[in-house]
């Protein structure tokens, strides 16, 4: 692993991202801030030299017409004072055509060349007395170069001022961008910190009770976090409500299942005293225990399949009801051999399908098809009819009576009348789950001349044109 990586890695993970906007909002301003000084600098500094350059030239042009004569050496050296005109000197192509008396300005091999036309004018910064001067090298015909020296001091001062100013600006201009940055990002992401701090209350206190306080605004209108915080507060509320349907579930079934629990341990007791029992006691006692550890374990098993049910099914597939229905109605001629089962499907309902998971919908059917013959009298028929709406399963016995009606849905709910038989009263709850979870509805009634009706409403968008 390279250094920058070990490097950019903490970087990337520790800091906050409040922090991390910030620095990157500022970073931006910054460097427009920075940007701009530089350029502005820049700008200044060849402003002010241009005019420093253009009063060389034009101090270059009178020397030139004053002296057009004059052999090498300097013409005019005044320049030692702030405000005094330029100082000049001529100078030769040839080193050996020097004057004896020394230079006031620099000669160097560039200024030769320039007297002997090999080189284009220039300008350059020198220093003239220990003071800063620009320096104007031209040619002065003849072999001989012609230099104007002007102090500079009040162009490098200017220059120096700009410099200052501007890098205060820019450094004003970089605190504040990180000021304005760290506020911005705190502001911008106060909905993200409140939304953190309750997702982190949740992970912490296991409660799903609290929300994100949203801020009032015109529905429609929310901005990305609003919303975020919306879809959080919905998926809270649905979390909750799945917590306390499952704590409901947990609490009923350890409920129902005391009483059971309670008769089968009484009974192992017994038995575990066999040898004071009679035969016919302990026949008594052994059956009892074997009846009430299938309804225990029956129990038990609707309850897994009463919670496994809440999740969700990703097995969705384009169900037939009408094979379906047979293959139910011909499980339970198998099981129910003392009842009659009848099947009618409407024609029109022969091609009927809806996307459902197949071995759920079965297991509806399932249950109202025992409860059926169960609660009818041996010898009765129990008639299952399929036509484009609805499901119906209509038995010929005592019925629901009208007061457990709003109830038989309920789960561990059996009438009265139905304890003596076995079941777990889990049975409807769980088929109208399934339906539920289908679109479908389940519903019960007492049926014309006796006998319960269990009425399946199909969802409204069932297929009726199934291919195949
Ligand atoms: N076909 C029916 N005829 C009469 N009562 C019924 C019928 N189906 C259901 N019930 C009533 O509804 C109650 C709940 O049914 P269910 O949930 O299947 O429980 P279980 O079958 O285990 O008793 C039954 O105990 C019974 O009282
Ligand atoms: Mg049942």
């Amino acid at each position: 692993m390279s250094a920058r990586r070990r490097l950019g890695g903490p970087w990337r993970r520790h800091r906050p991202l409040r922090t991390r906007l910030a620095l990157a909002a500022s970073a931006a301003v910054a460097l427009v801030a920075v940007g701009i000084s530089a350029g502005a600098f820049l700008v200044i500094r060849y402003e002010l030299y241009h005019q420093l350059d253009l009063n060389l030239t034009q101090s270059a042009t009178l020397v030139t017409q004053q002296n057009r004569d004059e052999g090498p050496g300097i013409v005019a050296g005044e320049c030692r004072f702030l405000s005094a005109p330029a100082c000049a000197q001529i100078v030769p192509a040839d080193p050996a055509d020097d004057p004896a008396r020394p230079y006031l300005l620099p000669v160097s091999a560039p200024v030769r060349e320039v007297a002997a036309d090999e080189r284009a004018p220039y300008f350059t910064n020198v220093e003239l007395f220990g003071r800063p001067a620009r320096m104007l090298t031209t040619d002065f015909g003849e072999g001989r170069a012609l230099q104007v020296a002007l102090r500079a001091d009040t162009v490098e001062k200017g220059v120096r001022q700009a410099a200052w100013l501007l890098a205060g600006a820019s450094g004003a201009g970089v605190l504040l961008a990180a000021g304005l940055g760290y506020w911005v990002s705190r502001t911008g992401l106060a909905p993200v910190a409140r939304l953190t701090a309750t997702a982190e209350r949740i992970a912490a206190t296991r409660d799903p009770r609290h929300r994100i306080e949203l801020p009032a605004g015109p529905p429609g209108r929310e901005d990305e976090v609003t919303r975020l915080g919306a879809a959080f507060n919905t998926m809270l509320g649905e979390l909750e409500q799945s917590v306390a349907a499952q704590r409901r579930l947990v609490a009923d079934a350890s409920h129902e299942l005391r009483t059971p629990l309670t008769a089968l341990r009484t009974n192992a007791e017994l038995l575990a005293r066999a040898d004071r029992l009679t035969e016919a006691q302990r026949e008594r006692a052994s059956g009892a225990l074997a009846r009430q550890l299938r309804e225990v374990t029956g129990m038990v098993n609707d309850l897994i399949e009463l919670a496994r049910d809440e999740e969700p099914h990703p097995l969705l597939e384009e169900v037939r009801l009408a094979p379906l229905v047979e293959h139910c109605v011909e499980a339970a001629r198998a099981h129910w051999p003392g009842t009659e089962f009848t099947l009618y499907v409407e024609d029109a309902a022969a091609r009927l399908a809806f996307p459902g998971v197949p071995s759920r919908l079965s297991r509806l059917l399932t249950n109202l098809l025992d409860n059926a013959a169960k609660f009818s009298p041996a010898g009765t028929a129990v008639e299952v009819a399929l036509t484009t709406g609805e499901l119906t399963v209509r038995d010929h016995g005592a019925g629901i009576a009208e007061e457990d009606l709003p109830y038989v849905f309920d789960r561990f709910y059996r009438a009265e009348s139905a304890r003596a038989l076995p079941g777990s009263g889990l049975g409807l709850a769980m088929a109208r789950q399934i339906a539920r979870a289908h679109g479908a509805e389940l519903a019960a009634e007492g049926a014309q001349g006796g006998g319960a009706l269990f009425r399946l409403t199909l969802p409204p968008e069932t297929d009726t044109s199934a291919a195949g």
